[in-house]
């Protein structure tokens, strides 16, 4: 046994990330081919400690590919994400092109992997955005014991959340800040350096922003609709990792021991929670890791069965391209996929 990979989007922040969790976690892949626009023809990638060489997704032929795994946008998601489902390649898709399309399946393996196999219908699966990644993994358990009304989340994202142009950016606004220059912004709406932004995506009439919009339809798409959520999202100059503010209203009594002992023993998340200086987990710390971290849990007084915590992710990965290999081996292990060629 053994699959054909295709990573559409093979160069940027997250198709990197895929290449290299795929060659940590020995996915069984017999052939891994980086895709990117016509202009990284030939740019070479690390997968393990081999350098592959990127080609045009528009000229590779998906009838003997098993996966793709694709992180190019919603705009080449839509194009191509089905004309290679239709070759009978599944896609698993990191952009919100397909995320609310009821026939695709919304992922994150801790929370809803039986949901997978409704992927037959389209061949696509969907990856949620990174913020409701890694705030439905910290929820779920506590979902389970208490059953949640209400959330309201504040998230402090990482600029690598809107590519590596974003990360650029900030890279350069600070070099030139510190030689006093005052730098443009292209990328973000106001400068990001030394600065935080109160807007991620764009807004929506109703006054919020479509990050903020997705917080809420994906986490009722994939933990319970009947969660009410609210979410504030704010850009902040942190290279990699996010970071969350979350108040939960639960319907039933849970104590903060309880809170505590139900996320030590959950899936994905790790309780880092000193109540001393330095005894939490910051995004810089979160980097590289797989974890969902916790800290910070105490009662929110201010409502019935309320509790507060502090939630940080490295947005690569579980926020997209560890999340999209994790569906990737739900597919093998549960025997939904067979490679198109058989092995001699
Ligand atoms: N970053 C995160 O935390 C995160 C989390 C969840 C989901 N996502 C989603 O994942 C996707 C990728 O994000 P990213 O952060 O990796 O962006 P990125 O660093 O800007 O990379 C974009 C990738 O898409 C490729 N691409 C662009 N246009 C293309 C085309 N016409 N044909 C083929 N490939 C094309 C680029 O190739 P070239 O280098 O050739 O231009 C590059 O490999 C986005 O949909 C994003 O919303 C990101």
């Amino acid at each position: 046994m053994g699959y054909k990979v295709a990573i559409a989007g093979a160069t940027g922040n997250v198709g990197r990330e895929m290449l290299s969790i795929l060659s940590e976690r020995g996915f069984d892949a017999t052939e891994v081919v980086p895709l990117a626009s016509r202009r990284s023809m030939g740019v070479e990638v690390s997968y393990g400690n081999r350098t592959l060489k990127v080609k045009a997704l528009e000229n590779h032929d998906f009838a003997d590919t098993d996966l793709c795994l694709m992180s190019a946008g919603s705009a080449v998601s839509k194009e191509w994400s089905p004309k290679i489902a239709a070759k009978g390649c599944v896609v698993i898709d990191n952009s919100s092109c397909w995320r609310y399309d009821p026939d695709v399946p919304l992922i994150v393996p801790e929370v809803n992997a039986d949901a997978v196999t409704g992927f037959k219908k389209k061949n696509i699966i969907a990856n949620p955005n990174c913020s409701t990644a890694q705030l439905v993994v910290a929820l779920k358990p506590l979902h389970d014991r208490a059953t949640i009304k209400r959330v309201v989340v504040s998230t402090y994202q990482s600029v690598s959340g809107a590519g590596k142009e974003a990360m650029d950016e900030l890279f350069t606004q600070a070099r030139a800040i510190f030689v006093a220059e005052t730098p443009e912004p292209k990328k973000f709406p106001k400068r990001i350096a030394f600065n935080v932004i109160p807007q991620v995506d764009v807004f929506m009439e109703d006054g919020s922003t479509k990050e903020e919009w997705k917080m809420v339809a994906e986490t009722k798409k994939m933990l319970d609709q009947a969660i009410e959520l609210v979410a504030t999202c704010v850009r902040v100059p942190v290279f990699i990792g996010h970071s969350e503010a979350v108040n939960v209203e639960f319907e039933k009594p849970l104590s903060v021991e309880e809170a505590r002992e139900v996320l030590r023993t959950a899936p994905g998340v790790l309780v880092v929670d000193k109540r001393e200086p330095g005894g939490y987990i910051t995004p810089f710390e979160a980097v590289g890791e797989d974890a969902t971290y916790v800290s910070r849990i105490r009662d929110d007084k201010t409502v019935k069965n309320g509790l507060a915590f502090w939630c940080v992710s490295d947005n690569l990965r579980k926020g997209a391209a560890l999340n999209t290999v994790q569906i990737a081996e739900i597919l093998v292990n549960r025997k939904l996929l067979s490679p198109k060629k058989k092995a001699a």
